[in-house]
Formats: C-alpha cells, structure tokens, sequence
C-alpha cells in the first residue's frame, strides 16, 4: 500500500511537470493534435497487442507512427485514387524494419538441380477474361508470416495446397515451417526462392501437414527430418511461367494457382487497404505470393488477385488487386518476373 501510493504521488508530479512543460513550451493547437495522436497510438497498440520494452522504445514508436499515419491520412485525403490505404499492423515500423522483417524473397542465389519442365499451356485456346480461385473453392486460408521473412515459404505452400484442393477437393494446410528448416537452399526466415522450395519438396518425395510441423516464427535448425519425412502431398515437377508476359501468366493462372514474385517494399503498398493498387511500386524483386486469379472491376480497370501471407487484416481481407495490363511486359511491381507452380 505504501509503495502503490508513494509511486501514485511520483507519478502525479511527474504528470503535473510534463503538463506544465507542454503548455509552456508547445502551442496549444499542436498540443491537442498531439495529445490526439497519442491517444490513437495508445488504441493502436491495444487493437495490436503492442508492447513496448520501455519510454524510450514508446517514445520512438509514438514517432515512427505518427509519420506513418500523416501519410496514410494524407494519401486518403486526396481521394482521387484508385485504392486506400489502412493505419494497419506495421504502422509502428520504418520502412526499413518492414522490409527486413515482412519480405524475404530472394532473387540471386544459386538454384540448384531442376526438376522444372517446359510450360505446357503456352498454347492454350480459350483464356477466360477472369477467373477467381477462392470462388472455386480452391484457395486455402490466408495465413501469417509473422516477423519472419518467409513470403517464398508461404507462397509455395499456398500453390501446392491450392493444387491439392483442384486435384482432391480436400483442404490440407501444409507446412512452411518444413521449407524454412529443411529447404538446403533457402535462408528460412532470411529468404528464398519459390522454385527452389518446388526442388526440395520433390526430393523430399513431398511435404507434411501444417499440423505436424507447425510454424514457429524462425527458422530451426537443425531440419525436422522425422516430421519432414511424413509426407502428404508429392511433386512430380514444376513449370516456369515464361516472363515478361502478362498473357502467358494469364494462361496459367486460369489453370492453377501460381507463385509470383514482386516489389512489395513501397510504403503505399505495406499500408494498402482496397481497391485496385496502381504504380506505387518498382520492379525490384523482393517478396513473394499467390496469384488466385485475374478480372476486370465494373469501371473497366483489370486487375490480378494476390493472395498475401500478412494476416487477414491486410489489403481486402488479406488478398490484393494490382491492376493488370498498364505497365508493359513486366507488369506492375514486376509480377510477370518469376513465376512457376507445382505439378502432382
Ligand atoms: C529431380 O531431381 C532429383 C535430384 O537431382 C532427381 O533425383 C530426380 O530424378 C528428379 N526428378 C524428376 C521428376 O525429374
Ligand atoms: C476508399 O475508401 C472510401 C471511404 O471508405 C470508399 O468510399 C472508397 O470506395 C474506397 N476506394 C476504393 C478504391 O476502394
């Protein structure tokens, strides 16, 4: 009792100088503006289960979110766009953080032997003008990478379960945790290649449930090989999309889901929330997802549907639409870059 209310009397002076000091040294409107922002920090951080380590780590979060929400705020306010941004889970993160801990695709390392085979439906007929996967059925849920760079892992997975689903109409959640630790040429939660994790699933003679090697949040070495051998679904091969080619994707995805890499790093991209993401983006290759479909919205802009691994709360409840067909063979955020899919 007596500490409780020894601390409570600290407290309260402390309070009283910080409220003398603020209405000395700060103008009135920007005090209020602040004191608002705080307190819309203090709900952010609630909503997000936020905790941080000290004042000071508080103190610099408070800064980097109040940065982040003046430009979403401000990106909103001009309205003639064609898709908002959300005040969502990484608002409290610099661009530089985000990238270090949200991607995770990484292009220039060595591949190793290939299984891959010639694209089989570069001659098909027919291409629908939209397909979506997810009305299908054949879309699992979308998941959470965490803090772990693991996009290349997830957006494997999400392929080969996406496959499973057309070929046995039964959805099994399969394991990324399995890729991060068991893949040879991957860095796990520092990166990897999509391709590579095709390789490995085939020499591994198939990857296990979700279930029985579940994701931790880092990688674990060493790999798991009794779990990593109690195989669910087999590869016999994979294809590569031919790129620069938005129509060849388009052949693909009308066939399978398929794994596509882009630049994901902008901050209008981390902080998107609907609509149809135009431009705001480079062709820098450096995250990884699913590609579950294509269309066109009723004002006539056509789009691919992404299927992201940053929780529901991002995008459109945890997909994306990034327009199609508007920035020449690459494609916006460098989609049509690498892009392959599993085969049974
Ligand atoms: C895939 O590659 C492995 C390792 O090089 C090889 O042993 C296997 O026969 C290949 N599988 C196919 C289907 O080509
Ligand atoms: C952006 O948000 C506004 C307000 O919620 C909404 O009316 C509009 O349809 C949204 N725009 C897009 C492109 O989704």
């Amino acid at each position: 009792m007596m500490a409780a209310s020894l601390c409570q009397k600290q407290c309260l002076f402390a309070l009283f100088i910080l409220a003398f000091w603020i209405n000395q040294v700060i103008p009135r409107q920007l005090q209020q503006s602040l004191l608002a922002m705080s307190k819309r920090h203090e709900q952010w951080m609630a909503k997000h289960g936020k905790v941080y380590e000290d004042a000071e780590e508080h103190q610099k979060r408070f800064r980097i979110f109040k940065e982040n929400v003046e430009f979403i705020e401000s990106f909103n306010a001009a309205g003639d766009r064609s898709y908002n941004l959300s005040i969502n889970q990484f608002a409290d993160l610099t661009r530089e953080e985000f990238k270090k801990l949200y991607l995770g695709y990484k292009p220039s390392h060595q591949t190793g032997s290939r299984n891959v085979t010639s694209f089989k439906y570069e001659s098909m007929i027919g291409v629908p003008d939209s397909v979506d996967w997810r009305a299908r059925g054949a879309v699992t849920s979308v998941k959470s990478q965490g803090s772990c760079g693991g996009c290349w892992a997830f957006s494997a997975v999400a392929a080969v379960e996406s496959m499973h689903l057309i070929n046995k109409h039964v959805p099994l959640d399969l394991s990324e945790q399995q890729l991060l630790d068991c893949d040879p040429l991957s860095h796990g939660c520092g990166g990897g290649l999509m391709r590579d994790a095709f390789e490995y699933i085939i020499a591994n003679g198939g990857i296990t449930s979700e279930k029985n090697y579940p994701f931790v949040e880092h990688t674990q070495y060493p790999c798991n090989k009794a779990s990593a051998g109690y195989t669910e679904v087999k590869l016999s091969g994979y294809q590569n999309v031919p790129i620069y080619s938005e129509e060849s994707l388009m052949r693909a995805v009308a066939k399978q889901p398929v794994s596509v890499a882009i630049e994901a790093s902008t901050d209008n991209f981390r902080f998107y929330r609907d609509g149809i993401f135009k431009k705001d983006c480079g062709s820098v290759l450096n995250h990884a997802v699913l590609a579950v479909g294509y269309g066109t919205s009723p004002d006539g802009i056509k789009y691919w549907i992404l299927k992201n691994s940053w929780a529901k709360s991002w995008g459109e409840g945890g997909y994306m639409r990034l327009a199609r067909g508007v920035a020449g063979n690459v494609g916006i955020c460098g989609i049509t870059s690498d892009s392959s899919f599993p085969i049974a």
